[in-house]
């Protein structure tokens, strides 16, 4: 018998390999690669003539039962999902150890039960006694949540079984399970695949909205939540700077609905609360223009957000590499930018070092940013501040022109209500969206180098 072939998974991505190698081919992440034990096969090809049943097909427009969401009782939880807790879906809560998961859940998991429902939430980290302490912290504690701290699946699954189905079961974390159906410690690849594949059988047969929370690791011993995506129906990201008071709870894939809403919630003494209305959130508040700082509208969803983005340059004088520094930002897209004010715009960045950061902990991913972006920086490089009270938005190409971008009037409008209104943007569509807004003072930009003229040609 041929011996069995090493496998080898990568913890951060799931990628397997049967060669171990120091850095991921996939994912590219260092030592995250670890031996995984081969599942048993047990005949390399089905045998046709017997065993198998048929299965029936069905037609796409026959009728369905219409989708039933249950609200969980936050808000803005109920946004980022789409509107709710779908009955039977498996949900996966990735985020930074410490960012606010457990806080969140529990705070979901007090307001479903107290509509009535079944809520049951399983700590595998925390003794219950932690877990009631942290309840009584949030004003919670009377809420009738069925507690317990486990990490067998099948202790869990037994107990379960043994009860009417609740509408909410939270697993903190899928990295503490341990399903004994499959060797090796908990954490490693294989153990919270086999765990959470249990634990979402559990709840897709008994229609139970099962949440399970992966911690963002970045050693690689614990498997990352990565592995888990292709098995859920939602992937959720819980993120902010821990520094930071707000966090932002992100869809990354939902099997039920958009993607593109956020929920938005503030850290406080007493648990996470809910911020409704985000526009004004991420702007420092400096009331003094100061060079390097320019202001952007973003959408997140179907709600704008203004965002300051500060550049900072510092000229070196000597001739040592320069460093560029990015928080909140694709570090890529500010290569792309610079260069393109370099080749377009005759700029020279080569020899000085680049400071870029997203006020507020945010971290922008609305492509319309660049136009703001580029203000900032050929702000700072001027040591000019940009127009008070003005707003800049608009993509930007590697010719250096400034392009359209969705949503022109919805930023417009927030910006005016907001007090900003003066606003800078690509010519196509926004000038339009720009003409319908009362009060606003609309300038297009149609390239880069209008741009470069406006700041370094201004006293
Ligand atoms: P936690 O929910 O334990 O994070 P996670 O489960 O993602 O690891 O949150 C931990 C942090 O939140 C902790 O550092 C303290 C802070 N926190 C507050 O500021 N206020 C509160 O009311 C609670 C419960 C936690
Ligand atoms: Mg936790």
């Amino acid at each position: 018998m041929a011996k069995p072939k090493k496998r080898y998974a990568c913890a951060a991505c799931g990628s397997v390999t049967h060669r171990w190698q120091g850095q991921c081919a996939d994912c590219s992440e260092w030592n995250t690669l670890v031996e995984e034990v081969p599942a048993t096969v047990f005949s390399a090809r089905h045998d046709l003539s017997s065993g198998g049943r048929a299965i029936g097909f069905e037609r796409l427009d026959a009728v369905s039962k219409p989708l039933r969401r249950r609200p969980s009782g936050i808000a803005e939880f109920d946004r980022a999902l789409g509107g709710g807790l779908v009955p039977g879906s498996a949900i996966l809560m990735g985020g930074d150890p410490g960012i606010g998961k457990s806080t969140l859940l529990l705070q979901a998991a007090a307001a479903v039960a107290l509509t009535g429902a079944e809520a049951v939430y399983i700590s595998g980290e925390e003794a219950t006694g932690q877990v009631r302490l942290r309840a009584e912290r949030l004003g919670l504690a009377g809420a009738p949540i069925r507690l317990a701290a486990a990490t067998s699946v099948r202790d869990i699954l037994t107990t379960l079984s043994e009860m009417e189905p609740p509408a909410l079961l939270v697993i903190d974390s899928i990295q503490t399970m341990h399903s004994d159906l499959i060797e090796g410690a908990p954490g490693t690849v294989s153990q919270v695949r086999s765990s959470a594949f249990e634990l979402i059988r559990y709840a897709k047969e008994n229609g139970v909205a099962l949440v399970l929370v992966g911690h963002v690791t970045k050693d690689g011993s614990i498997a990352g939540p990565r592995v888990l995506e292709h098995m859920v129906d939602v992937v959720m990201a819980f993120e902010g700077e821990r520094s930071h008071q707000y966090r932002i709870l992100r869809c990354l894939k939902n099997r039920f609905g958009p993607v593109d809403e956020i929920g938005v919630f503030a850290m406080e003494g007493h648990g996470l609360s809910e911020v409704g209305n985000p526009s004004m959130l991420f702007l420092s508040g400096a009331s003094d223009a100061v060079p390097g700082s320019a202001v952007f509208p973003a959408i997140e969803g179907t709600r704008p957000v203004l965002v300051e983005i500060q550049a900072l340059i510092v000229r070196l004088a000597s001739g040592a590499t320069p460093r560029r520094a990015v928080v909140g930002w694709d570090s890529g897209r500010l290569a792309m930018l610079l260069a393109v004010l370099e080749a377009r715009c005759g700029l020279n960045f080569s020899s000085a070092e680049v400071y870029l950061n997203i006020a507020g902990g945010y971290r922008l991913v609305d492509p319309a940013a660049d136009l703001a972006v580029a203000a900032a920086l050929v702000s700072a490089l001027a040591d000019k501040p940009l127009p008070a009270r003005s707003l800049w938005f608009g993509e930007v190409s590697l010719a250096g022109e400034v392009r359209g971008v969705a949503h022109a009037g919805l930023r417009l409008r927030e910006g005016v209500k907001l007090g900003f209104p003066a606003a800078f943007g690509p010519p196509e569509g926004a000038a339009k969206a720009g003409s319908n807004v009362p009060d606003l003072r609309f300038t297009a930009m149609a390239r880069l180098p209008n741009l470069v003229d406006r700041i370094m040609g201004a006293a």
